[in-house]
């Protein structure tokens, strides 16, 4: 991942001045649940465990370090199969706030997390 320049981090302190910044906790074991709960694992596997409809999502091959941004634009980029996806598997598209996004890229990227 690029490291920010000063200016660039200049920027970002102006613009966490200007509109503030809420960055939730994010916990991963909460996360796993979530992953369980939610029905991410009817189709994506950690470690072996899960289905294989869509690519496994094991914390060992995640970037590093961590781009939550990244992780987000990755499910957008994936977004028009899943939804209609979950729409056939699961009847619905799963709804998830900021703060279930948060714990489940926690999870994504916690290797000892997903050894439990
Ligand atoms: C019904 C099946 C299904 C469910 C449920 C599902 N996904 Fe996906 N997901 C997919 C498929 C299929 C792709 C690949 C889409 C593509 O390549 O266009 C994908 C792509 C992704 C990607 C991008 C992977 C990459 O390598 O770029 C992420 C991240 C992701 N899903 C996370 C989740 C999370 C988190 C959940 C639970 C909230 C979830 N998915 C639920 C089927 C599903």
């Amino acid at each position: 991942m690029e490291t920010m320049s000063p200016e660039q981090f200049q920027r970002v302190m102006e613009l966490i001045q200007d509109v503030g910044l809420v960055v939730p906790a994010m916990d991963a074991e909460n996360g796993r649940k979530l992953f369980a709960e939610t029905g991410c694992i009817v189709c994506h596997s950690v470690n072996g465990v899960g289905g294989d409809i869509g690519p496994s999502l094991n914390a060992a091959d995640m970037p590093s370090p961590m781009n939550t941004f990244e992780f987000a634009a990755r499910m957008w980029r994936g977004a028009a199969a899943m939804t209609s996806m979950q729409e056939d598997l699961l009847g619905g598209v799963i709804d998830l706030t900021g703060q279930d996004l948060a714990d489940l890229i926690a999870f994504a990227h916690d290797i000892d997390e997903q050894k439990n």
